[in-house]
């Protein structure tokens, strides 16, 4: 009953953002992972969801990169069966989209400051990618178990919102599995896509993890946060390698204050 209410009806935005991180903080610093459900609410969910079914519609998503898996014995042919596009959230058709992305930074921002250091984690946060919109679009597509910063290219705190209005996930799949490092070998974080869930992890090695194969359409949208002194070591990095090699991720970014 209680889940089923929306949340914090009575209490001002100020006290909403101030207990969803106090929360943030607590859950990162315990478990380095943070759950957040009924985010936006119900009304905006489906406002920001609706935005992002008429960008499927229109056509603009671009597969995710495909990288072969040869020598998976098996397995699907891809290492990530997603659909993506990025966002900035001035878009005049993401208006939606436009203010949870506000909504996140207001999060984490806070967070960033609440701590008498100005940190969360070790990390000082000054910025954060684009808002990479994505789409399983069903068919068993996946991505398989992996990090989203092994190398250190500046991506501190992972947040994904998702967007699947009654998803079943013994029927539809598409579970994110999280495998926390230090965590007992046998303890993993299933994550179910679930509409206006909001859920942060740390970017780094400490939080592999994996899509599970999805079997109905699966949206979410992330948003990849960075700390300030990683992000300029790894620019000075790929500065100086960007004559030898092409690989140098390209993230943009915008600074947060
Ligand atoms: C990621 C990532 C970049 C891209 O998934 O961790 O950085 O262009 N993707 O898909
Ligand atoms: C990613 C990713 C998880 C999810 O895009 O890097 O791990 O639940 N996504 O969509
Ligand atoms: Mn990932």
């Amino acid at each position: 009953l209680l889940n089923n209410s929306p949340p914090f009806l009575h209490i001002n935005q100020d006290d909403v953002i101030d207990e969803i991180c106090r929360n943030v903080i607590r859950d990162m610093d315990d478990y380095g992972v943070c759950v957040v459900d009924n985010f936006l609410g119900e009304e905006r969910g489906r406002a920001v969801l609706g935005e992002v079914i008429a960008m499927h519609t229109k056509g603009v998503f671009r597969d995710g990169q495909l990288v072969s898996s040869r020598g998976r014995k098996g397995d699907l042919k891809t290492i990530r069966g997603d659909q993506i596009t990025w966002i900035d959230g001035r878009e005049k058709y993401c208006k939606n989209i436009g203010h949870l992305i506000s909504q996140v930074d207001a999060v984490i921002m806070r967070a960033n400051k609440m701590r008498n250091n100005g940190k969360l984690g070790q990390f000082t946060i000054n910025g954060r990618t684009k808002a990479m919109v994505a789409c399983y679009p069903g068919s068993g597509s996946h991505y398989v178990k992996h990090v989203d910063n092994p190398n250190r290219d500046g991506r501190c705190i992972t947040s994904i919102y998702y967007l699947n209005i009654n998803w079943d996930v013994k029927r539809n799949g598409g579970l994110l599995r999280i495998f926390p490092e230090g965590w007992r070998e046998d303890k993993v974080a299933d994550i179910e896509p679930l509409f206006d869930r909001l859920l942060f992890f740390w970017s780094d090695r400490r939080n592999p993890h994996e899509v599970q194969p999805a079997y109905a359409t699966r949206y979410a949208i992330t948003l990849w946060y960075l700390d300030a002194i990683e992000r300029e070591e790894a620019c000075r990095r790929y500065e100086k390698e960007r004559n030898k090699t092409n690989s140098a991720p390209v993230l943009t970014t915008k600074q947060l204050q």
